[in-house]
């Protein structure tokens, strides 16, 4: 009962890493708002079957009204906001290669993967600064610390995303509010889409671990930065990727 009694938003928890994060915030004690676009209600379902406490809100982490929504929701449901787990998120549904990759497409991946965290952010601090007391975690990924290939608009917004993080985690440190991230290497979850066999293959042999990263392993660390454990760490990212982003 790592953050028992704590109240937590969620985005992004309909699936893969935002879903094994809502789940594990409520085994740790923790009341949940569950927000994505799709799946929400089945993870308040497991956790409601589990006897834990969660509420879903369908929103748009693009969307400053459905995050002025959410935040109005858990405030009436649970009274407070604590934490938020910014893991909503998309890689580009075409090549995301520069010269293939096409304006759309580039505020697609930038405006969900950062605009979302940003919105997030900026939604749940009032409620933090007046409480002197706050945790922000969002979600990076090691394409914000090495060059990999084909990634040009995802690359960009979660570089943008350990930056803001930075920034944000200063502006807030002495208002008691730890803002931190997490940066995945490849986890084993839907947004790596139709990966064939081949392609898990060339993924764990460029691993050091030899094999894929799991949604329980990085919602491991989030639950770290969420929790009374992390209360002197900010200004933090920490990559979680088997050792890929080390060599
Ligand atoms: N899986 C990996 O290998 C990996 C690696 C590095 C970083 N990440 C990051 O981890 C986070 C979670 O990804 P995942 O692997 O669990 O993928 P996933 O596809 O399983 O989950 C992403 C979730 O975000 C939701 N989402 C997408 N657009 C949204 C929007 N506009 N508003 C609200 N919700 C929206 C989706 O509906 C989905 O439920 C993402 O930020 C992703 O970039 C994943």
């Amino acid at each position: 009962m790592r953050i028992q009694n704590k109240v937590a938003i969620v985005s992004g928890s309909g699936s893969g890493i935002g879903k094994e994060t809502a789940l594990r915030f409520a085994r740790e004690g923790a009341k949940v708002l569950c927000m994505d676009i799709k799946g929400q209600e089945d993870t308040v379902r497991q956790i409601v079957s589990e006897n834990g406490k969660a509420i879903a809100f369908e929103g748009d982490v693009t969307n400053s009204s459905d995050w002025k929504k959410a935040v109005q929701l858990v405030l009436e449901e649970y009274g407070t906001i604590d934490i938020l787990a910014n893991i909503a998120g998309v890689v580009s549904r075409g090549s995301d290669k520069l010269l293939e990759q096409t304006e759309e497409e580039w505020h697609h991946v930038i405006d969900i993967d950062l605009k979302g965290t940003f919105l997030g952010m900026k939604s749940v601090m009032p409620e933090m600064v007046k409480n002197k007391k706050g945790k922000i975690v969002n979600v990076a990924s090691l394409a914000a610390h090495i060059g990999l290939t084909n990634l040009v608009a995802y690359s960009a917004a979660k570089g943008g995303v350990a930056a803001m993080t930075r920034q944000v985690a200063m502006e807030y440190a002495a208002d008691n509010i730890q803002v931190n991230a997490v940066s995945p290497g490849i986890i084993q979850t839907p947004i790596l889409g139709d990966t064939t066999p081949e392609m898990t293959e060339i993924f764990s042999a460029a691993t050091p671990a030899g094999r894929l990263g799991k949604p329980e392993e990085i919602a491991n660390l989030i639950l770290f930065f969420a929790s009374e454990e992390a209360d002197f760490v900010t200004g933090q990212i920490w990559k979680v990727d088997g050792g890929w982003g080390s060599q």
